[in-house]
């Protein structure tokens, strides 16, 4: 349920970064340097949509895990990717190391079509045999309640994409009992662009978007820049979808490590920046574009 914007409000800076990728794709560039550089912008909720390590190891998890808590800001939300989900304990180190948060249950488990939701019992030494982590928060800067919708779209053992319809009905209940100004979907996959491993059935998200008027929608997975925005001329609504290259992947020259920063997002007076991080042996560069002034449509 949808409850006005209270008068005053001024807006959220939003910082959008993705597949950080700790372990062996992760690049040699300075940690302590990115991080410094995302603390200087005063974000109020930094979203990081997912392949935080490597491989889905242990040990990449710890790095990530230290890594994020490095971030100042107060509202930090991870999610899950693919290649973060690659052993049958991956789910609990992202508990362990990342978010804890309590996870939705599909509302009915046995028609759940999606492979490997559940570990057998008697093959897995794990704590949880339910291998998706999908969660709710919800997050008020100033005068503006955002509702925060964390989908896992990852299966595992594999990089294509899947969601669970159990588990966006079991959302859709929850959520309209709740009283928010805006939504955002995070997702590691992308809705809108396809690639090898896309998402398969992305129309089932278009969806759930646009039965929870949800206009903005971040992911990653690709590695590439896209800011795209799709309108449903039937049902008379659109969405943004915001991908972002990764973070911290790259080693090559020219190379493609980024991030977003959304100021003002919810406002009119939104402006969109894309810092550009270049590499030159231990010592990095930023450079930033402004995408959208304000005033701009
Ligand atoms: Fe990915």
């Amino acid at each position: 349920m949808k409850s006005p914007l209270k008068q005053g409000k001024t807006g959220v800076n939003i910082l959008h970064i993705s597949d950080i990728h700790f372990g062996a794709r992760h690049w040699d560039g300075n940690n302590k340097m990115l991080l410094d550089k995302i603390n200087s912008y005063p974000a109020d909720l930094v979203i990081n949509t997912g392949d935080n390590t490597s491989d889905g190891l242990e040990s990449e998890y710890q790095q990530v895990g230290q890594f994020l808590k490095g971030i100042t800001c107060e509202n930090v939300i991870s999610i899950i990717g693919n290649h973060d989900k690659r052993n049958m304990q991956a789910h609990e180190y992202f508990k362990e190391y990342i978010d804890n948060s309590e996870t939705i249950l599909p509302l009915k488990s046995e028609l759940t079509t999606k492979k490997n939701l559940y570990l057998e019992q008697d093959i897995t030494k794990t704590k949880s045999l339910f291998t998706d982590l999908n969660y709710i928060k919800l997050v008020t800067i100033d005068s503006m309640t955002v509702l925060v919708i964390c989908i896992d779209s990852n299966i595992l053992y594999q990089d294509e994409g899947f969601v669970e319809e159990e588990i966006l009905k079991s959302i859709s209940a929850k959520i309209k009992r709740m009283k928010y100004d805006k939504a955002i979907l995070l997702i590691h996959h992308s809705i809108l662009v396809g690639d090898i491993t896309p998402l398969l059935n992305p129309l089932l998200l278009a969806d759930f978007v646009n039965e929870h008027h949800i206009e903005d929608i971040f992911c990653g997975h690709t590695h590439r820049l896209t800011l795209r925005k799709s309108t449903d001329l039937y049902h008379h609504s659109s969405f943004t979808q915001y991908m972002v290259g990764s973070l911290s992947s790259s080693n090559r020259m020219g190379d493609d490590n980024m991030f977003l920063y959304l100021e003002n997002w919810g406002t009119s007076e939104l402006q969109i920046h894309l810092i550009r991080i270049h590499r030159d042996g231990d010592v990095l560069s930023f450079t930033e574009e402004l995408i959208r002034k304000t005033g701009t449509r």
